[in-house]
This record gives structure tokens, sequence and C-alpha cells, in this order.
């Protein structure tokens, strides 16, 4: 546990406060009431009887490379106290603890067990691996005015998450010491500080549930200003949440080298609406201390004016959710898609206000992969404000939104969908039965009745504007690069590897000039060069390093110790040493970052504003430390809420995912010499063997759930850079594929900037074992303007002798080279921008 605390931060460091405190006042926007009975929030601080997983062992983000270093981090017992708490169930916090290290030391020994058993490295096998939490038998002595019990769970990169009692379901313990505090006390609070979502069944019924999730350095505080009511949740889902056993098993998941994508486009709750099967949380569900009453007063095909009055007793922020239910049609489509949403300013009891939203019907087409385009089928769109319709747009032909070619390969099956079913009165009655078993798999629009109730507005061919795309796309050369030799050109494809050797190469820490960066591109002759530092919940680089003549070392804090302690003796001996050098020179400097809330949590807010003034967060401290790519936002789909890494990662929804990375990228970018890396590039949505996995889907999925955000996020904020994935695409590795990288990023979508490959060092040490290999380096650079990223030396040998070979022209390398050359030459030159 962090010593220092936000109190003892020196004028040096004024900027840390400042962005502490401004996380502390944004955070609670990004927590979920789940469930309420009116106890909270309370007036006073008094005595607090407090258990749980996370009252003292908070988690303000998940491991990997998403894990911030930030100076100090409140927990919830922390910030109760400070906030002038008295915890009277210090006992059990300390007896937990004791059981907490015992099972973790247990956990450690077998991980190490079965890396032998394996043959490989224990810091491979434990990577992102979770310790289920324990079954303890502990006294719930305690007293207080209220009861708060914190269920806390980590993932995190290199692991996912399993569907067993301490992971997605509770324990035993849990469930028994949640219902019997709940029962004790009058005024009691379930909180969740965990990443996504767990099987709540078993606990649903206690009175107050918090998702608060993971909210980075002010996480303790933030909980503490809710309970009493100095902030206040006005959050919403934007991924299901209910019992394990409803979430769909159509598609596959956890397959080492096969992940066949099923269930198509009918993902989070395009799957639950189009069963008729409802959850127990569905997407864009949250309560609020307040209440609200929304009334649309008018909506065209274009915008819906609403207008909401706070009902309650307490201030408080709606969201508006717009979305489109489209006709029954040629092809089998969701229920409803969402097509826009707007949070709005603090409303006040008894006060009404109005409010704006703009959508676009283009939003709702799908792709059919007959004519390779989007299109609006001929029918009925009724545009639903919340829960409610609110005017039907009608279209008398079909309609081509954009035409584009089938480029991404083939799954080798047929997609998954609902059965469809005209609705008739018949069936309407067959329906409610089967609503009751849950076993439906009927799709129908649900709102379709009452036609005569909306207003219709028909929509001809005339008012859609439709685009073209030009498959040409010229990558200019700068004249600086065409004099480097041939070895130094691949240098400047290859991203950090030095031939000279050094630490350079380490996966996750690959900085040179700013310690503990995950990377740089190569420095050659006079040329720019980028510093890359990973996210997204914060700027992750060393907190503490030193300078000499060779430039910059971590000391100790640059790899976390659930890293450390896979090493054996030797191994971490040598990197304590490497990291650790020039401990006692009394020459410590410091870069001390702010730890921002988890992605999901920041997507919960459904506030992009939010979003911006974080981002705009991370810009100051990348502008501070000299870091000129931030390696966030991930803006991959919530799948499955197995996978490890979903924490970072936005929704289940690709708007949702699209325009929050939009609003972080406006906001990182605001700073010169400061972008984003958009990441994963793209369907990487399972974290085992991420490395080979190959993610069979449809061209159809792609496009609607899979590529959708990506292609929001550039075509509204040109983000400098983005990373592709690990894994293959219908057998072709992402980063290998050019349809991807030039076609569909820079010929469709217009892209600019540098497409780089996630972090591989696919030769030497870390070269793959059987199933998929690893991408190649010239395999990337025949791809189209991709940057290797870390590289090794056999990357580095394998471009160098395509090179010469001829299996790789020149031309190519000094396309690539110089997409890389001008975003440096822009980013460390930011006035010219
Ligand atoms: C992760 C990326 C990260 C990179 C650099 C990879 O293992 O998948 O998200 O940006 O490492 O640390």
């Amino acid at each position: 546990m962090d010593t220092q605390k936000a109190g003892d931060i020196m004028d040096d460091y004024a900027y840390e406060k400042e962005h502490a405190e401004a996380v502390r006042k944004m955070a609670a926007e990004c927590t979920v009431l789940l469930k309420k009975d009116g106890q909270f929030p309370i007036k006073e601080p008094g005595r607090v009887a407090l258990f749980g997983s996370g009252a003292r062992n908070t988690i303000k983000g998940g491991t990997g490379s998403g894990e911030v270093n930030s100076r100090y981090f409140v927990n919830i017992e922390e910030g109760l106290k400070s906030a002038g708490f008295t915890v009277t169930t210090k006992n059990w916090l300390d007896e937990y603890d004791n059981v907490k290290q015992k099972a973790h030391k247990a956990f450690v020994k077998e991980i190490k067990a079965r890396a032998k058993a394996n043959h490989t490295l224990a810091i491979i096998e434990g990577m992102g691996a979770v310790m289920p939490e324990p079954e303890y038998e502990i006294s719930l002595e305690g007293e207080g005015e209220i009861c708060i019990y914190v269920l806390a769970r980590i993932s995190g990169e290199g692991a996912d998450r399993k569907p067993v009692k301490g992971d997605v379901l509770l324990t035993d313990t849990e469930v028994r010491d949640i219902c019997e505090l709940d029962r004790k006390y009058s005024r009691f609070m379930l909180v969740l500080n965990v990443g996504g979502p767990v099987d709540l069944s078993p606990v649903n019924d206690v009175k107050n549930i918090l998702l608060l999730s993971q909210l980075g350095v002010e996480t303790g505080n933030t909980l503490a200003d809710i309970i009493l009511g100095k902030s206040y949740p006005s959050g919403k889902l934007t991924t299901t949440w209910t019992s394990w056993k409803d979430y769909p098993a159509i598609g596959d998941f956890g397959d080492a080298n096969e992940t066949r994508y099923r269930e198509g486009v009918f993902v989070g709750y395009r799957y639950f609406d189009s069963m008729r099967k409802k959850p127990m949380y569905p997407f864009g569900y949250g309560l609020g201390f307040t209440d609200f009453e929304c009334r649309v007063e008018s909506a065209d095909e274009k915008e819906i004016i609403v207008r909401i009055k706070n009902t309650g007793c307490f201030p408080g922020k709606e969201t508006i959710q717009v979305y489109i239910a489209p006709p029954f049609g040629k092809i089998a489509k969701p229920v409803r898609t969402l097509v826009a949403f707007e949070k709005t300013k603090e409303i006040l009891p008894g006060e009404e206000i109005t409010v704006s939203v703009l959508f676009d019907i283009r939003d709702a087409a799908t792709y059919d992969e007959g004519l390779a385009a989007f299109i609006l089928e001929k029918g009925d769109y009724i545009v639903i404000v919340n829960d409610k319709p609110a005017v039907m747009l009608r279209l008398e032909e079909e309609i081509i939104t954009r035409k584009l070619k089938n480029l991404l390969g083939k799954p080798g099956f047929i997609d998954w969908e609902p059965e469809k079913k005209e609705k008739t009165k018949e069936t309407q009655a067959a329906n409610e039965t089967r609503e009751t078993e849950k076993t439906d798999n009927t799709y129908e629009a649900n709102y379709t009745d009452n036609l005569d109730n909306y207003d219709v507005i028909t929509i001809t061919r005339a008012s859609i504007s439709v685009e073209t795309v030009c498959y040409e796309y010229e990558f200019p050369v700068e004249p600086e690069i065409s004099e480097l030799s041939d070895e130094e050109l691949v240098l400047l494809n290859i991203g950090g590897f030095d031939p000279k050797g050094g630490l350079a190469g380490m996966i996750g820490n690959s900085g040179k000039s700013v310690a503990g960066a995950a990377g740089e591109t190569a420095h050659i002759r006079d040329l720019p060069f980028l510093v890359m530092a990973d996210g997204p919940a914060g700027v992750r680089i060393s907190k503490d390093y030193i300078e000499d003549e060779k430039g910059v070392h971590p000391v100790g804090s640059s790899l976390p110790e659930t890293m450390l302690e896979y090493l054996n003796g030797p191994a971490r001996l040598a990197l304590k040493l490497a990291l650790g050098k020039g401990k006692n020179s009394g020459d410590v400097r410091h870069q001390y970052c702010t730890a921002i809330p988890i992605g999901t949590a920041i997507a919960q807010s459904w506030d992009t504003d939010l979003a911006e003034k974080l981002g705009d967060i991370v810009g100051d401290e990348m502008e501070r430390f000299g870091v000129h790519l931030w390696l966030a936002p991930a803006l991959n789909i919530h799948r499955s809420i197995l996978c490890g890494r979903n924490f970072e990662y936005y929704s289940e929804d690709p708007l949702i995912s699209g325009k929050f990375a939009v609003a972080i990228t406006r906001g990182v970018q605001k700073h010169p010499g400061c972008g984003t890396t958009i990441k994963h590039f793209a369907a990487n949505n399972q974290e085992y063997n991420r490395t080979g996995n190959n993610s069979r889907i449809s061209e159809r999925a792609l496009r609607e759930i899979y590529l959708r955000g990506f292609e929001i996020c550039i075509r509204e904020s040109q983000p400098h850079a983005l990373m592709t994935s690990y894994n293959l695409i219908n057998g072709v590795h992402s980063a290998e594929r050019r349809d991807l990288c030039v076609d569909i990023l820079r010929c469709e979508w217009g892209y600019k900037g540098i497409v780089m490959t996630d972090w591989v060092i696919g030769q030497g040490p870390f070269e793959k074992k059987g199933g998929y290999r690893n991408s190649l380096s010239e395999k990337v650079a025949a791809a189209g303007g991709a940057l290797f990223m870390p590289g090794g030396k056999g990357d580095y040998d394998r471009l160098l002798n395509a090179l010469k070979s001829g299996e790789i022209s020149r031309k190519q390398l000094e396309e690539n080279a110089s997409t890389v050359f001008r975003m440096s030459r822009m980013l460390s030159t930011p006035t010219h921008q």
C-alpha cells in the first residue's frame, strides 16, 4: 500500500492534486446504482460496519499494461475514515488480510508448479492469472448506523475470467455474509468494486447495490462522497448484467486456436432482445438517488426533443438513449440498435429541462454481404427514446447507404440468427407463453403494434446521402526517408529494436527516453522519434527513475510486484538490479501520473464531455513527461463477460465504444505533441492464446460490430495512431491484412495516422511452438504502413533479408517509414501542428 496521500502532495506536483480532485469530482458519474431502497445517501458520517474483499484491498484498476503506477491510492477503508466515519470492523479486516495472504502464497506456488509442468516460465503462466476469492469463516462482529459490504474482483491482460466461485460467481462465504448483513442492518449497501459483471443472482434481493467499478486513485473517497450525498451515481450499464447461465453460448470462447463468432451480430443486448430474454440488469440500466420523468416533445427524422423533470428529492443527471427498431426484412436484424445518446446537465429536484438529441438513421443500416453494401431495407423504422417509441420513419424502397467490397474472408459457417416470425395475434399469444419459459428464439420487432400511435415520416432515397469509396491509396514518400540506407529503413519499420542491445526489447517496457514507457520508434540520424506509453487508466510510466549518461532507468516500480513474484531467484535478482540500480544514489526522480477510472467505468457515465476531460488530464501528463503516443484508448467489444481485459474496454455496443474513443482522443489530442493509439484492431475479444488465436467472423459481424467503433473514432477524431491486434481474423493476422490496414482503414475511412502492431518480439525467445505462428515483420510491412512494435533482432533480420531478396520492395518500406516520420515530425515539433 502506498504511504503518500493526496494531502501530502507538494507544490511541485500541484498538477497531480488538481488532476486527482478533478477525477474525484467526475468518478461518481461512472458508478451505477443497481438497487435502492431510499436509505442512502445519509446526512452525517457515523459508525460503519465495513466488510468484504474490497474494503481494504480495494481495486483501482486491472492488471497488465493497463495498470497505472500512481503515487498513492485511496482504498475504501481510508476513504470512509477520512470522510469522518468510524470503521467498527478492524478485526474482521485484519483477519481477512491474513486469509488472503495465505491463499495468495499458495496460489503463487501453484502457478510455479504449473509452469514447471508445462515447461514454460512462471511469469508467462502467471500473466493476468487471478486468484479466486478464498472461502473462510470470520465472525461478522461489528456495529454501525450503516453497513457496507465491498465485493472486489480483479482481472487483467494475458488471462480470461472464469465462471467459477470466487470469480464470475460469488463464493459461498460471500453469499452467506452478504445475506446475513443485509438482514441484520436496516441500512445496508452491497458495493461492487469490479471490472465486469459478477453473477448477482444469489444476493439480488439485498436492499441496495452500487456498481462502484474501479475508479483509479480516488476510488475510496468517491464512495465516501456517494454515501454522504456529496456526489451521486448517474451511470448506466454499457454491458448486460445477468446470471451466468443466461449469457449466450452460441459462439466459441476460450478455444486455444479457433474462435467462431457464430452469434454474428447478436452480441449483448442485440441477443437478449431478440430472444425476448429479460436480463437482471439490461444494457442502459441504472438508477439514481433521484427519479426522472421524460416526455418526448417532438421527434422527426433527425432530432428528438425531450423534456426531463427531476421528480425526486436529490439532484441528478439523466441519460437519453435513442434506439432504432428496424423492420422485418430479408436479413435478420437485432430488435433495436442504439443510434444516439445524451447525458443531461445536473437537474435539481423539481427542475425541468429540454434536451435535443440528434441521430442518423444510417447508423441502423445492415451490412448485406450479397450486395457488399450497407443498406436500409424497405419498411418501418421505429425510433425509441429510452423505452418508449417516439416516431416512425417509413422507407418505401431499399436504400444503399454505402457500397463497399467484401474484404475480410469467410469464417467457414453461416451466422446464427433467431428464428423469424411475422407478428400475428396467434404468434403474439404463443410468444407470451414462451416468454415465461425463456426458451424461445423467435425474434420480433417489439415495437410494431399500435402503429397508429406514431407520427409517420416518409424517408426517400434522395434524402439520404450515399457514400462511395475509391480503393486506391497513395502513400507519399518523404525525401529524408529516401536517403536512408537499407538498414536504417528497416530499423524505422521495426519499432524500438536497438541493434546495440540493452533492455529496449522488453515487452511493455521498451522506452529509452521516458522511464517505464512501453516503446519508442528507432533513433536514426537526427530524425525525430516517438515515445509511447500505455493506458487506458492513465499514463503508465515508471514513477521513480534515475538518469545517467546512458539514459533513464526505472527504479523498482516499473514491473509490478504481481509479476516479480513469478520470477525465480536469479532472474528476479537480475531484474531487480537492472530496475533498481542507483536506488541509493539519492538522485531518484519522479513522474507521478494519475490513475483515472477504467474504460468500462468511463463509458458507464454515458457522458462524452466527462471522457474528454479525462483525456485532457492524460494529455497534460503526457506533455509533462514527454510521451507522444498514448497506447489507448482500448475499444474492443465486450463479446463475452469472460474476456480478461474487458475492464479496459467500453461496452458491448459499438456506438458507445466509438463515441468514448472519440471523446478521449479529443481530450488527449488537444495537447500539441500528443496523440492516442486506438487498440486492438480488431476482434481481440479473448486473452487466452491471444497471439495465436484465429477469430472467425462474418464480414457482416465485423463491419456492424467489431470494426464499427474504430470507424467512428477515426472518422470523428483522427487518432494519431492505431494498434492492430495479436489475433488472426479468418486465418490471417490482423497486422498482416492489407485489406484491413489500407483498404478499410485508409480508403474507406480516410485514416491518416500510423498503424502499429501490438507488442511482438516474434522471433527469438518469444517464438511460438505449435498452433498459429506470431505475425512476421516482412508480412506486416507488406500490409502497408505498419510499424512492427517493439520487435527484436530476429524480426529485424527477417525484414532486412526480405528486402535484400526482393520479397518486399524498398518502396513499400519507404512508404511505411514516411508515415511514421511525418507523425514524429508533427508530434515532436508541436507548434507546427
Ligand atoms: C498489450 C498492449 C500494450 C502493449 C505495450 C501488449 O501486450 O496487448 O495493449 O499496449 O503490450 O505494453
